[in-house]
């Protein structure tokens, strides 16, 4: 594992947009793994900078890692809405090659079978960017996911609902109580992993994932068990590790 400190979460992000325009540039038929949250929210707004100085997503492929079930996709809470919003409407790509699970799937486990499925047709994920959240999951594999699974309908923990309720009106008993995500084993499919964490409310997780012990408890350990794997943090967020970073 490649572990890259910045001096702070502009520059990490920066870091992190630069390494995914290199895989775009550097593969033919680039297939992009996409994360959501606020951290991701920077990595986007230099790309959607870069896409105006001339780097093309035309060729790319993309599958986002989770969206809340149930929710609409026109709901301006989803996933769906926050990568329209934040990077598919402001590059070259066209919307049939951008997927993100669906959350009004009537039958869940059919949408995620149909999932996984549409990943391996697309040749699997080159590139998969990641964040942490504050229970250690990847995606939206709470504790415990075991390192085997596939996508799937999971519960969300409170801490989760808690943390991600700003989208909510700062109401977390708004925020959906169940998503869809891919699973610790789908994440760890991909050739190479990206994982960005920033400031010092992530310092404590990201210690845990990266000098605790490997277990289904914190999802995020699972990325040590992964050959090709950089992770990009700010000062704040690696604040507690052993190494210093
Ligand atoms: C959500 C997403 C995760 C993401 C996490 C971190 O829970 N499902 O994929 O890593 O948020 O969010 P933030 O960057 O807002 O801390």
């Amino acid at each position: 594992m490649d572990i890259v400190v910045a001096p702070d979460a502009m520059a990490a992000c920066r870091e992190a947009a630069a390494r995914i325009a290199a895989y775009m540039r550097g593969t033919p038929e680039p297939v992009l793994g996409l994360a959501t949250g606020r951290t991701m929210e920077a990595i986007y707004h230099v790309l959607v900078g870069m896409h105006r100085n001339g780097l093309s997503f035309a060729r790319c492929r993309s599958f986002n890692l989770d969206e809340y079930y149930p929710i609409a996709p026109d709901d301006p809470r989803s996933y769906h809405a926050y990568m329209r919003e934040r990077l598919f409407r402001h590059v070259d790509i066209a919307p049939e090659r951008t997927r993100v699970p669906d959350g009004a799937a009537p039958d869940p486990e059919r949408e995620c079978r149909a999932y996984e499925d549409a990943i391996r047709a697309a040749g699997g994920i080159g590139l998969q960017l990641l964040g942490i959240g504050l229970t250690g999951h990847i995606g939206f594999n709470e504790p415990p996911s075991d390192f085997a699974t596939r996508t799937r309908l999971v519960e969300l923990d409170e801490t989760t609902r808690r943390q991600n309720a700003e989208m909510f009106d700062d109401r977390w008993q708004d925020v959906p109580r169940r998503a869809l995500t891919m699973g610790v084993g789908t994440i760890l499919d991909a050739r190479r992993l990206l994982m960005v964490a920033t400031g010092a409310a992530k310092a404590r997780i990201v210690r845990d994932a990266l000098d605790g012990p490997v277990t289904p408890m914190v999802s995020a350990s699972a990325l040590r068990q992964h050959p090709a794997c950089t992770v990009i943090l700010d000062e704040e967020a690696a604040g507690l590790l052993r190494s210093g970073g």
